[in-house]
């Protein structure tokens, strides 16, 4: 009865429990063994030996049976630690996207602005002859259109060949003083190393009582916005003329290519051409009805500032969808 203990005690698998039970319980096992022998036992002590021999089959029944719990125990705990997922593991990312460059150029202009309180202001892709011009000092058969090379829509609307009617739209709708910005895309027939016939302008615009906004406060903020820009460049204010500015300027940096030796880019003459800017035409706060106001506006073309800031060669190349270059500004 020990030796048939000892066996259940042993077994340290399921896979050992099992034998054991075929070696006990089976039809040819031990107990059936030890049951045979009670025909051989004399009548009056039978009784008691069957009883014995129950309460063996029964001791050795519990004690498997705890065995076989512990080690079905063991088995699962195995099982579980084996096939843990550790959940602070990395998992695959798979591949990671990114911002655009001329969408991330255009993010960091605007973060600029509105962390000097300028609102964001938007207006129609397509635009009437109003917005775009007339209201801008540029009236019918203005030369300076020609300036322009306008895509035009049926019924006399035009797709916006500048930012500059969103100038007029926030004007339309709302008393000075007026402090904003308009982000977007614009159109102009043009298609070369330099231009792609769909590009993208930040206007600017700040409005006040007159006198209260000028010149110099104009110069400022566009030279701290270059170096905000481009690092320790240096910055020139070219005159310039614009129907909707007036005096107007155009703004140069130092070549940052060949740091102002002169090179391809800057077509040896050691500057870059970054943005158009001036005090807003009188003409312009006429067509609104503004009355007793100064201010100043500026554009710039944002697919310039990306090449400008990753050195790319061909604008157009900003519009192929080619992955290559995309990949880079992961
Ligand atoms: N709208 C002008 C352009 O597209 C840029 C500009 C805006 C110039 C505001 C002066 C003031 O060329």
């Amino acid at each position: 009865m020990e030796n048939l203990e000892k066996m259940i005690e042993k077994a340290d698998s399921l896979e050992e429990l099992e034998k054991v039970r075929v070696e006990l319980f089976g039809k040819k096992g031990a107990l059936s063994k030890e049951f045979a022998k009670l025909k051989d036992v004399p009548g009056p002590e039978k009784k008691a030996f069957a009883e014995g021999l129950n309460q063996n089959k029964v001791k050795l029944q519990t004690l498997f049976d705890e065995r076989y719990t512990t080690l079905k125990k063991e088995e699962i705990e195995k099982l579980l630690k084996a096939e843990t997922i550790d959940v602070s593991l990395y998992g695959n990312l798979g591949e990671k996207g990114a911002l655009h460059p001329v969408m991330a150029t255009m993010d960091k202009i605007i973060d600029y602005f509105v962390a000097l309180n300028f609102a964001i202001e938007d207006g129609p892709k397509v635009e009437d002859d109003f917005h775009n011009f007339e209201a801008l000092n540029l009236p019918k058969n203005h030369p300076a259109r020609e300036m322009q090379d306008t895509f035009f829509c049926k019924d006399g609307a035009v797709l916006r060949t500048h930012t500059s009617p969103v100038q007029i739209r926030t004007m339309l709708k709302q008393k000075p003083p007026i402090r904003m910005i308009a982000p977007g895309a614009v159109f102009r027939k043009d298609y070369d190393l330099t231009h792609t016939p769909m590009f993208h302008q930040v206007e600017g615009l700040v409005v006040g009582e007159k006198g209260e906004v000028n010149f110099a406060n104009l110069k400022s903020i566009m030279s701290e916005f270059l170096h905000y820009m481009f690092g320790d460049v240096e910055i020139r204010f070219r005159p310039s003329f614009f129907p909707f500015t007036e005096p107007s300027a155009e703004v140069d940096i130092s070549c940052i290519f060949c740091e102002a030796k002169g090179c391809r880019v800057c077509s040896h003459t050691g500057w870059l051409e970054v943005l158009g800017c001036g005090i807003v035409d009188q003409n312009v706060f006429d067509a609104v009805e503004y009355k007793n106001v100064s201010g100043y506006a500026f554009g710039l073309g944002v697919e310039r500032f990306a090449m400008l800031l990753h050195k790319i060669p061909d604008l157009r190349m900003l519009f192929e969808g080619d992955t290559r270059l995309l990949e880079q500004f992961r």
